[in-house]
């Protein structure tokens, strides 16, 4: 991780991805998540905010020092337990089936595995849980995919290696979840970075 990435970055999502005209999206989101819920990318500690009452312990995944030293306000505030559990997606070091949810917010765009991070949310959920998220991604509009192809490679070394080109539905049924909720919206953004999904997905085991 350079000095970017390291010291820069995580201020920089934890403004631009915190902004009041985001809550609504996370709460859409979040909406029928209750118990112990897993958390993919947890960043700075924005989706406490926007986690159901019913949410009672979050297991925080979170490469960033900064990140998590950057939550540590909202995390005292939230009234929920965050455990710091693990650094990286691809590679969640709790025993399978503990999770009764999970969430994602604006993080399948950035984790290197992405694939291999998904098929860790499915371990660490119970059978038939669900997965939660709201990411931005590929539009379903031609003009929009070749200005988000050409940008993609300025945006993955500027932006901690976010990708303007996945497609969070498709990844999710690649790694065998079934998707029962997907809507999709634009935010207030230039339309390669605003095309948004909101999805809730289960495997069953
Ligand atoms: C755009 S930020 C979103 C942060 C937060 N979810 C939010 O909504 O504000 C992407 C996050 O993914 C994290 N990340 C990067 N690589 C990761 C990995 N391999 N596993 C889990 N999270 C990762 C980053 O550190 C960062 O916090």
């Amino acid at each position: 991780m350079g000095l970017w990435e390291k010291h820069v970055l995580p201020r920089m999502v934890d403004k631009m991805c915190g902004t009041k005209d985001m809550l609504p999206w996370r709460e859409r989101a979040f909406a029928g998540l209750s118990g112990t819920v897993l958390e993919i990318g947890f960043g700075s500690g924005l989706n406490l905010a926007a986690y159901p009452p019913e949410v009672t312990r979050v297991l925080a995944v979170e490469p960033s020092e900064l990140g998590r030293r950057l939550a540590a306000d909202r995390i005292a505030k939230s009234g929920i337990d965050v455990d710091f559990v693990g650094l990286q997606g691809e590679n969640i070091p709790l025993d399978d089936a503990v999770a009764d949810g999970a969430a994602s917010a604006f993080t399948l765009c950035t984790i290197p595995g992405v694939e291999q991070a998904l098929a860790e949310v499915r371990r660490v959920l119970k059978p038939g849980a669900p997965f939660h998220l709201v990411e931005h991604g590929l539009a379903p509009q031609p003009n929009v995919q070749k200005w988000q192809h050409r940008i993609d490679p300025i945006e993955k070394k500027v932006a901690g290696g976010c990708h303007l080109t996945r497609d969070p539905v498709a990844l999710l049924r690649a790694a065998g979840f079934t998707v029962e909720r997907e809507e999709h919206d634009w935010m207030k953004a230039p339309k390669p970075w605003g095309y948004l999904t909101i999805a809730t997905a289960r495997a069953a085991s």
